[in-house]
């Protein structure tokens, strides 16, 4: 480990590591927390690897003072983590669960105690069952419920918990979720997809007045933003089709949430993406102030690079949400890791660079996850000497020092993970983790990554 190579960041720079409630709590029923979308997805055969779930996980729930003591020995200055709405309100609304709102009570005073910055999320696509249930994202009263439970939160945490992220990637929980269905609810629909992802829209804005009023309220500081997951797209030729398709694709990923939050209103060609599941019938007009409520920040979280071509349409009849007319292609010539994701480390500084000439009004960014998955194999000293994952790391923070240098105006950074957690649809197989966790003992270890991302924080506090 030699401190020469490791990338140098401006000062007062945020070091922090990021984990999601579903992914390592566990304890999914103990202390009254009610069933999620991801509990029942988790039990319908054939839709999670191996029919794993996050019953038990990393089993945070009671080992949280363990991670906590490993993000302190870690050195980081903040904590990102998600609040299980089905713990706080186990059927999404109504009656709150104290043993809930405990639990992340004293999550919340250990980080303190440990000096760490806690960053909470509030939605990390956990939806109640019992929301599901009525139209989940798919109905108007989701967000509204969801702004009862932001407020909950605020009045409970905000005496600790400053910076705010109402939601992550509501592209996945949207169209992953309703469209792909690759996610909880696990649907394949057009006009309902894009429904949900006008709620989620809708449900940060009510929930971004929520906390700024509870923040009013007891006269205590918050800054509220929301975590996206943007692409860099690149078309596959330079042919005008697939400039076109790269263009439908910058509506589906990236403008139809970034127009709507900071220039409120939904992309222009919106309407020529969707084609017949264009309706927005369950917009109203008052909705577009609300969205786009002003943000502290913008989170961003960052993997790969994403190469796209035309691709023709099936008829109108059969198409859903996602027939945009676009086509992935592999990228070829570079190293991909155990999610098939190709590692570029200058597409990261290119998207940065591309969303802050695109948005001029782009508030400041954190970057609220970035991390790899790599096979991790113990060495016979029963260590994860994780090269691959150090270099994905050391690459990324270059080149994001990189797109700072050029304007970007970035303030932190959160490893994904601390954790090797549950993997959504993969299961466990795939580990994204600094920290080793052995799913039969639970057993956490450090990996070479982790030692190196220690160093990484420890040169920077010294420049401080
Ligand atoms: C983004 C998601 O927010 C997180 O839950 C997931 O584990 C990582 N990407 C890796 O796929």
């Amino acid at each position: 480990m030699t401190t020469p190579e490791l990338p140098v960041l401006p000062p007062g720079f945020l070091f922090g590591a990021a984990t999601a409630a579903y992914q390592i709590e566990g304890a999914a029923d103990e202390g009254g927390r009610g069933p999620s979308i991801w509990d029942t997805y988790c039990r319908t055969p054939g839709r999670v690897a191996r029919g794993e779930s996050g019953d038990v996980a990393c089993d945070h729930y009671h080992r949280y003072p363990e991670d906590v003591a490993l993000l302190q020995e870690l050195g980081v200055d903040a904590y990102r983590f998600s609040i299980a709405w089905p713990r706080v309100l186990p059927t999404g609304k109504g009656e709150v669960n104290p043993e809930g709102l405990a639990f992340y009570d004293r999550l919340v005073d250990a980080v303190c105690e440990a000096g760490i910055e806690p960053v909470a999320t509030l939605y990390h696509w956990d939806l109640p069952q019992a929301l599901e249930d009525e139209g989940g994202w798919r109905v108007r009263s989701t967000a509204e419920h969801f702004a009862e439970y932001a407020r909950v939160v605020a009045d409970r945490l905000g005496d600790r918990v400053r910076r705010w992220i109402t939601l992550n990637e509501p592209h996945c929980a949207a169209f992953v979720g309703h469209a792909v269905g690759r996610h909880a609810p696990g649907t394949r629909e057009g006009t309902p997809a894009l429904a949900a992802a006008h709620h989620l829209l809708l449900a940060h804005g009510l929930a971004a007045r929520e906390l700024r009023d509870s923040a009013a309220r007891h006269g205590r500081p918050a800054e509220v933003g929301i975590t996206l997951n943007p692409e860099r797209l690149v078309p596959a030729t330079d042919s005008a089709e697939d400039a076109a398709a790269v263009d439908r694709a910058e509506t589906l990923h990236n403008r139809v949430w970034l127009d709507p939050l900071l220039r409120g209103h939904y992309p222009e060609n919106e309407a020529a993406t969707w084609g017949p599941m264009a309706d927005g019938s369950y917009r109203s007009p008052e909705d577009a102030a609300t969205i786009a409520q002003p943000l502290d920040f913008v989170g961003i979280n960052y993997y790969r690079p994403v190469h796209v071509r035309h691709a023709p349409l099936p008829d109108a009849a059969t198409r859903t949400a996602v027939d945009i007319g676009v086509e992935q292609v592999p990228v070829e010539g570079v190293r991909h890791t155990t999610m098939g994701w190709p590692v570029v480390p200058e597409s990261f500084t290119d998207l940065l660079l591309h969303l802050h000439r695109q948005y001029p009004e782009l508030p400041p960014v954190h970057i609220t996850e970035n991390g790899s998955a790599e096979p991790d194999v113990p060495a016979a000293d029963g260590r994860v000497h994780d090269e691959d994952r150090v270099a994905y790391l050391r690459d990324h923070l270059s080149a994001l020092a990189d797109a700072i240098a050029a304007g970007v105006d970035v303030r932190g950074y959160f490893v994904w993970s601390l954790l090797d957690n549950f993997e959504w649809a993969y299961g466990y197989d795939r580990r994204f983790g600094i920290v080793a966790v052995d799913y039969e003992t639970l057993t956490r270890t450090p990996k070479d990554s982790y030692h190196w991302y220690r160093e990484m924080v420890r040169s920077h506090r010294e420049r401080r």
